[in-house]
């Protein structure tokens, strides 16, 4: 464990373990169809790769980037493309495959922009649900694990772009992005 993680959230193997299963749900609920998985970068990055391969219906991934306005450990509710998808959607079974779901606003604006492109369904797929903070209603379809309110840090999460190469889940310390 490296000095700025206070606690191992999630170590490498419940990860690959619950990315297995999460993999196999999906594999079974879309027999017969061809779903495309859409990752946001770049939280998403580490999740998508493995979760691909757990996955045995054929299927296609596509990724956007979005940021949000306001402070870097907050979301602010504002939401901007940063890169949109190389394809069209249009009619197809949409993953979307998120990092983790915090207040809910960057799903719920990803979710509305995705559908005015009509295609045949969306779901959501997310590693980490962090229910305490949510300020929009949203349904997930597919969720990793259920998370307490702490800033998470690893296998693809950041801080200030740090730390996405952890192989596990961990709880930044609070000085590290918190100024005394
Ligand atoms: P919202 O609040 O829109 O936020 O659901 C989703 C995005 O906020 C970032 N986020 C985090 N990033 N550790 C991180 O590294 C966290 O604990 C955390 N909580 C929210 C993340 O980019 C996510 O896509
Ligand atoms: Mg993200």
């Amino acid at each position: 464990m490296i000095r700025d993680v206070q606690e191992i959230l999630l170590s490498k193997e419940q990860i690959q373990e619950r990315v297995k299963e999460l993999g196999e749900q999906i594999t079974k609920e879309y027999a017969g169809k061809e779903p495309m998985l859409i990752g946001v970068l770049k939280g998403s990055v580490p999740f998508m790769a493995d979760l691909i391969k757990e996955i045995s219906v054929p299927c296609t991934i596509d990724f956007m980037a979005v940021s949000s306005y306001g402070a870097s450990t907050q979301s602010s509710g504002i939401v901007r493309i940063l890169k949109d998808l190389d394809s069209n959607i249009k009619n197809k079974d949409i993953i979307i495959v998120e990092d983790i779901i915090d207040t809910g606003y960057t799903l719920k604006y990803l979710i509305e922009n995705l559908m005015s492109r009509k295609p045949a369904s969306i779901k959501v797929c997310c590693l980490l649900d962090k229910p305490d903070r949510r300020k929009v209603a949203l349904d997930i379809n597919y969720r990793g694990f259920t998370i307490p309110d702490a800033f998470v840090v690893g296998y693809g999460l950041d801080y200030a772009e740090k730390y996405r190469n952890l192989p596990y889940i961990g709880i930044l310390k609070r000085e590290v992005y918190q100024t005394p």
